[in-house]
């Protein structure tokens, strides 16, 4: 046969598949969630989330050293606070739990990235994401506590901060308190088109965070939007976020894609709860190759468009970079 072109002829081996590779990924691209609990002594299994653990103060240094010991250097830290109430007082105390866990960690591992979530809704005993007038969440009373725990968090010592409330305004009040405070170089991290997703569930139950009335449809994004996200992105961007962020990943790869093109700035994905849930699930009935898919939407959120991801994986990912099964 007279074929000028032969498209496997890159797909074969020898090293040529892997040669011609479009994405590459690497574990300094993943960021791991650490969820720390106040109450806690030593680690919990979080039973939402299979193979995921909460820590107590005292063994926060044990998340670490797993992270590192699998090559992942980011991590993004969420809270569990003794103490709960209407304000969300506990998110901007200097000793909170998310404040420790700053210092505890940066103190023994100052190489070791740390990144603070930043919301209410782990600390609200209406677990909204912000301070309530009525049923409704109240946006601009929100911003000064968001301002608030943003300039505690900085004073604890963390490398970035990554608002996850979705407040109209919320970069823009962080960065002028951060500045104002002498913190110009601390990054912000915006969850900027961040949907009203159904994949959060088990989070919500490993973070005691799912709201008591209502839902968060009145701050998070509707999943039919897209030109929504460009808005939202492009408003960060102005209020001065340093990197853009679109959550979750699998169900919005159209979104990482036109974002990340739209935008120059760094794309951040979070593959989240409920996506890794779904295939610890299908893996436990024996429906598909946990590993496999694992790899497999890893490197298609990053072939979407998007400069690092957040996962529960990010460890598991991290190992199979190194042996080679993807990257
Ligand atoms: C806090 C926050 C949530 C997640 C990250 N930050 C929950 C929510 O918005 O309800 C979800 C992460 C996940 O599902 O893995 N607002």
């Amino acid at each position: 046969m007279d074929l000028t072109h032969r498209p496997r002829r890159l797909r074969g081996g020898g090293g040529v598949r892997r040669l011609c590779r479009e994405t590459r990924l690497s574990p300094d691209a993943l960021i791991y969630p650490i969820f720390v609990d106040e109450t806690l002594s030593g680690t919990r299994p979080i039973e939402s989330l299979p193979g995921q653990f909460h820590y107590g103060l005292d063994s926060v240094c044990q998340a670490v050293e797993e992270c590192q010991s699998s090559g992942v250097t980011h991590c993004m830290l969420f809270g569990l606070p003794a103490h709960k109430d209407a304000c969300g007082s506990s998110a901007w105390d200097p000793e909170g739990v998310v404040q420790k866990a700053i210092q505890i960690i940066k103190k023994q591992y100052p190489g070791f990235y740390v990144i603070a979530d930043l919301c209410m809704c782990e600390y609200t005993d209406h677990g909204h994401c912000g301070i309530l007038s009525g049923h409704e969440v109240d946006n601009d009373k929100t911003l000064e506590c968001l301002a608030r725990i943003a300039l505690s968090y900085a004073r604890a010592g963390v490398d970035m901060v990554a608002p996850s409330d979705m407040m109209d305004g919320r970069v823009a009040a962080i960065r002028a308190e951060l500045d104002a405070n002498g913190y110009t170089g601390l990054p912000i991290m915006a969850y900027s088109a961040k949907y009203a997703s159904a994949f959060y569930g088990p989070f919500r139950a490993a973070a005691g965070s799912a709201p008591s009335f209502g839902d968060r449809k009145g701050y998070q994004m509707d999943p039919h939007n897209r030109k929504e996200a460009r808005k939202e992105c492009a408003l960060d961007a102005e209020e001065g976020a340093d990197i853009l962020m679109v959550k979750p990943a699998l169900s919005y790869l159209d979104v990482i894609r036109e974002c990340s093109e739209a935008f120059d700035l760094p794309m951040c994905a979070y593959s989240v709860s409920g996506e890794y849930a779904m295939i610890k699930a299908a893996a436990a009935a024996g429906l598909v190759d946990e590993h496999r898919i694992m790899c497999e939407t890893a490197v298609s959120v990053f072939r979407a468009g998007a400069d690092m991801l957040i996962t529960y994986y990010a460890k598991e990912i991290a190992q199979a970079i190194r042996k080679g099964d993807i990257g």
